[in-house]
């Protein structure tokens, strides 16, 4: 399937028509209106890296990923600017196509309407499979694919679920609103819907880490805060040295881009919740309540993985979590989680929760940083016996847009 530049170019003026309508929506000077929840804030769409990555994590998420039914390269670069245009209204608060045509479908399909922007951001990442498989380059686009940007490798004791695993493009929608990051794919994959067939999805309801200074610490579905030890985006020495992909990487057009990695690791809460408090600190390696490394008094306490008790046993189990993530373990390398709390509805007769963590962790490549942390982790983690992961995939978030430009332009110049 091949879309035209006409319907291309059609796609794009749909955003500039409508104006009438669009003043009624969204206030005659053109600045979104809401009711008295209206959440104002706005993240900045454009700029030489995607937003939601360095983004104070929000407290919801809608991901979603896709499969591209059309082989041609014109179509993928006219989703990709489709996308882009869209995003851009949305993450402002404007509605993407405030058709006021009564015998047409409206483009926006209105549910945010009112809502603000509640600092919505779209961030937009690229499968393995639009460089082609071995024999098959359909897009033409072997020769641009990023190095890191191969299918991971299989994990010992992971349960993947193939539905929901992968996929050639991905959007990671996040907002203080859920029903804003629902509206962001919601519109955009009715505007992928002739190029690409949405795979899955996936509702994260609650940050399970902070990634700013500015935010406290929250606590997962196991009842531990998580993201303590974070990279925090003010960092911007460890952002640059964990999370951006540098000119000197490679390849020039991925600069300022990143790789996401996202694992749905289901917490197996019979185990879990029938743990002593002990046991699950001693999992963790960190006091539940006050998120305090064992032996230490309070959550940003410096973790001392050579402390012993009087009889010589480590304060830190040899298979506490955070001992074996740490960067002492992992040839100092780091990464930025920036995943959500979330609930599926439960098999059928199990009788069991079906809930935990969706991980996503951003990084500046993963064959350094996620695939050898997570042969350590698997190798003798403790949390081991406490989830199991059913979903893997992984994306190449290409840099930003400047006004007028489109995520993922570098692929095609
Ligand atoms: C359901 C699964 C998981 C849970 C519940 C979990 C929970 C936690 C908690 C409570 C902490 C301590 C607080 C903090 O520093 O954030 C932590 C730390 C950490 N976790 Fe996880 N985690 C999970 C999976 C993973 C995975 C899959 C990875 C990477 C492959 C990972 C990497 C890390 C890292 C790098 C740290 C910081 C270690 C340090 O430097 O102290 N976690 N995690």
């Amino acid at each position: 399937m091949h879309l035209t530049r006409r319907e291309v170019v059609g796609g794009a003026a749909t955003l500039v028509l409508g104006a009438g309508l669009e003043r009624l929506v969204n206030g005659s000077e053109g600045t979104p209106t809401g009711g008295a929840n209206l959440n104002s804030e706005t993240i900045a769409f454009h700029g030489p890296r995607q937003a939601g990555v360095a983004t104070a994590a929000q407290d919801h998420l809608v991901f979603a990923a896709f499969d591209m039914r059309s082989d041609a390269a014109d179509d993928l670069r006219a989703l990709l600017e489709q996308w882009t245009a869209a995003a851009a209204r949305l993450t402002v608060g404007l509605a993407y196509e405030p058709s006021s045509s009564l015998d047409g479908s409206p483009m926006d399909t209105g549910e945010a309407l009112g809502l603000g922007p509640s600092r919505l951001t779209v961030t937009v990442g690229l499968g393995p499979g639009i460089f082609g498989t071995a024999g098959h380059d359909r897009f033409g686009l072997a020769g641009r694919r990023p190095p890191d940007l191969q299918q991971l490798p299989a994990f010992q004791g992971e349960s993947l679920d193939a539905s929901v695993c992968g996929g050639d493009l991905c959007l990671q929608a996040c907002a203080d609103d859920p029903q804003v990051a629902f509206h962001a794919v919601h519109v955009l994959s009715r505007l992928a819907s002739s190029a690409a067939t949405l795979r899955y999805t996936q509702i994260g309801f609650g940050r399970t880490s902070s990634t700013s200074r500015k935010q406290q610490t929250p606590r997962n579905l196991m009842g531990f805060k998580d993201g303590t030890a974070n990279i925090r985006s003010e960092d911007t020495q460890a952002m640059d040295e964990f999370v951006w992909i540098q000119e000197s990487d490679g390849p020039q057009w991925m600069a300022n881009g990143t790789y996401l990695v996202a694992r749905r690791i289901k917490i197996l809460f019979d185990v879990w919740d029938a743990a002593t408090l002990e046991d699950q600190q001693r999992t963790i390696g960190r006091e539940k309540i006050s998120g305090a490394p064992l032996g230490s008094q309070s959550e940003t306490d410096p973790i001392d993985l050579q402390a012993t008790k009087a009889n010589g046993e480590l304060v830190i189990p040899t298979n506490a979590h955070v001992r074996l993530a740490s960067p002492q373990y992992n040839r100092e390398q780091r990464i930025l989680r920036r995943g959500y709390s979330y609930c599926e509805n439960n098999e059928p007769g199990s009788g069991q929760l079906d809930a935990g963590l969706f991980f996503i962790a951003f990084q500046r490549s993963p064959t350094r940083q996620f695939i050898p942390i997570q042969r350590r982790l698997v190798a003798s983690d403790a949390l081991n016996q406490h989830t199991l992961h059913t979903s893997s995939a992984i994306f190449a978030c290409p840099p930003g847009a400047r006004p007028g430009g489109f995520i993922g332009e570098g692929l095609f110049a």
